[in-house]
């Protein structure tokens, strides 16, 4: 028997040592033992980091959606698969039982099939936290196509980049979105970006806030009268579990945004696995990931990982602070939710405010925290313990990313001893390691490093969309046969890591992953800007905020140089969107670099973060006094 659900710390103990001596073995248990497969695989594992090219379960067919539905429907039928709480309290919740979802998700399947859409095809998503976006997620896997939500705060520009990468043939939106007290017109912004995207023929479009859009004869196409009338029964094409499954978007520190390409069985069994043991899921539980279905969480631990698990999840439209800073308690009461997972920059934000937010509510259903997405500060974990969790609810702090697909470190709860601010220990089948910078592994306890994974799991992205040399180059070049995650983290006395973040140029704000090149690339558009350097800096609720040294092409003292920033900023939010805006600008009459003409960013984050007391050397500079200069000025 595999130990699918693990109980406690000896058990853990005992499964990690099986999962690391035998990684094969231990897999094979978990697939054969939690999944329904149409074929058996021909080899548990294939693998080479230096090529780098991972295959798990080869040769095995199987159609997710069977996993994550059909398999549930005997049992299960009338339990509530997804619950959809709206964005303004006063509308109704949406329970979505078992039963519905599978003939929701059916009747979508058979609309993308009447559009065209065949296995293999990449179906763009662009829609707000209402249940068509789970729904089409799971439709494209019901038939094969290829996903790739675009969460629905990106700009034009930066949705356009991204249908264009993977060639995507459709779009799949909403009229507009509720935000709080405030629409968004998302199909304003479909049509803006599809004036760039020539191979996009349709697009199916959800009605949500009832708003007067255009719709373009030929391409545009109301959703709900094709569902209406499409079949409620879709045979599940069977795939294979190497075939992809998803394309979803991350940041890399230069370029544009890497596609990173996740497959079928490995996936299903990593996520599934993970949720069952990370949030200890019980049978009626009801689980609540706060995250956006546009990002990795939302894929992972909101659709996937619950739903192969026959769980109740939920989907929140709105946002915590309508119609007040109470909402997440309200609904944690509301609904009894039993696990709850949130990102440190919503802990931190609510922390701020009344505590009477959080008491007027019954919040003794929660049995588990989690928290996502950067490192939880000390005061934050203490906040989250004591006030939602009344330290009785142990908080799981995982660490993650989009191209792990699933949990990688991470206490168990009632298991793991938790420690404010460390992600502790890795999940079976996890093999981290801390290198230094001459490339070796730095062993033993009470060491820090540069964190990487020595061995594949089953859930790790196999490429970048179209550029599998760039995926050779970030991740598997950097130390020799290791996955490279690209943060630093420590190991403490008794083997429990911490991780202390990124050491590339990402900077996770709100915990957004953003990269700097992107983001330099729209400032210097501005036609007044001749360059710039960003560099992130502490902030008390987004954890990181942005600082820009821009260099003006004609400086002179008539500039207007707020209203300059304002253009900035505006030049960032449409290539861009809003959560890549600068907190500071400062202009300057040049920037730190090496002979070789690099910036030195190490000098400028030291500079904006107010840390000047130990620059380092800067006399190798090409330009030493710029530093002085900067410093004076620093805002
Ligand atoms: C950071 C999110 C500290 C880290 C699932 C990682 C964290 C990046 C944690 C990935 C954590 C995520 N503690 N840092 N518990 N979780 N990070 O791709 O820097 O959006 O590399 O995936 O977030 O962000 P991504």
């Amino acid at each position: 028997m595999s130990n699918y659900h693990i109980k406690h710390l000896e058990e853990y103990y005992q499964v990690y040592r099986k999962s690391v001596r035998n990684p094969e073995v231990f897999w094979e248990e978990i697939a054969e033992e939690h999944f329904v497969w149409r074929k058996r695989w021909n080899k548990v594992l294939d693998w080479d980091f230096s090529k780098p090219e991972i295959k798990w379960f080869e040769g095995a067919k199987l159609n997710i959606t069977e996993n994550c539905i059909d398999r549930h429907l005997r049992t299960k039928g009338d339990k509530t698969a997804i619950l959809f709480e709206p964005n303004d309290p006063s509308e109704a919740a949406e329970h979505i039982t078992y039963n519905q979802l599978y003939k929701r998700v059916n009747q979508f399947a058979n609309v993308l099939k009447e559009q065209g859409i065949k296995k293999g095809d990449r179906v763009c998503i662009y829609l707000p936290m209402i249940p068509e976006l789970a729904i089409s997620v799971l439709a494209c896997a019901r038939i094969g196509a290829i996903h790739s939500v675009v969460f629905a705060g990106f700009s034009a520009t930066a949705l356009a980049t991204r249908i264009n990468d993977c060639d995507c043939k459709i779009v799949l939106t909403s009229d507009g979105s509720y935000r709080g007290a405030k629409t968004i017109d998302l199909k304003g912004i479909v049509d803006t970006a599809l004036e760039q995207c020539p191979g996009v023929k349709t697009t199916l479009v959800a009605k949500r806030i009832n708003s007067d859009i255009s719709m373009k004869e030929g391409r545009d196409k109301w959703l709900q009268p094709l569902l209406d009338a499409a079949s409620t029964e879709c045979a599940p094409e069977i795939m294979d579990a190497e075939d992809p499954l998803f394309i979803l978007y991350t940041s890399g520190s230069t370029g544009k945004p890497k596609g990173m390409v996740h497959t079928t069985g490995g996936y299903m069994v990593y996520t599934a696995y993970t949720f069952k043991n990370v949030f200890q899921y019980k049978e009626n539980d009801i689980y609540w990931c706060t995250a956006d279905i546009g990002w990795i969480t939302g894929h992972s631990y909101i659709v996937y990982g619950p739903l192969a698990n026959g769980a109740t999840t939920v989907m929140f439209e709105g946002v915590p602070t309508y119609p007040d800073w109470g909402r997440f308690w309200e609904i944690v009461e509301k609904h009894k939710i039993n696990q709850f997972y949130t990102a440190p920059t919503a802990i931190r934000a609510l922390a701020k405010e009344k505590l009477d937010f959080v008491d007027k509510y019954d919040l003794s259903s929660l049995k588990v925290l989690g928290t996502v997405g950067e490192p939880i500060n000390e005061e934050a974990w203490h906040w989250y313990n004591d006030n939602i969790g009344k330290k009785k609810s142990p908080i799981v702090d995982t660490w993650w990313q989009t191209e792990t697909g699933g949990i990688m470190i991470t206490p168990i709860p009632f298991a793991t001893p938790t420690k404010p601010t460390y992600a502790t220990l890795p999940f079976p089948g996890i093999q981290p390691a801390l290198m230094d910078e001459n490339g070796q592994e730095i062993k033993g306890n009470q060491v820090d490093g540069r964190l990487c994974i020595k061995f594949p799991w089953p859930a790790i992205a196999r490429t970048i969309w179209g550029n599998h040399k760039r995926y050779r180059e970030t991740y598997f070049s950097t130390f020799k046969n290791q996955y490279f995650t690209g943060d630093g983290a420590l190991r403490d006395e008794v083997g429990y890591y911490r991780i202390t973040g990124r050491v590339d140029d990402v900077i996770i704000v709100s915990g957004h992953n953003l990269g700097t090149a992107p983001i330099e690339d729209a400032i210097n558009e501005h036609q007044a800007v001749a360059e710039s350097a960003i560099v992130g800096f502490p902030h008390d609720i987004k954890g990181n905020a942005l600082y820009g040294y821009v260099i003006l092409k004609e400086t002179g003292e008539g500039r207007d140089h707020d209203n300059l920033r304002k253009e900035i900023n505006q030049i960032i939010t449409e290539r861009i969107g809003a959560i890549a805006k600068l907190d500071k600008i400062q202009f300057t009459n040049g920037l730190p670099k090496t002979r070789s003409g690099k910036i030195m960013r190490r000098i400028l984050r030291k500079i904006a973060c107010k840390d000047t007391g130990n620059l380092g050397d800067t006399s190798t500079l090409l330009n030493p006094e710029v530093v002085q200069e900067i410093m004076d000025n620093v805002l």
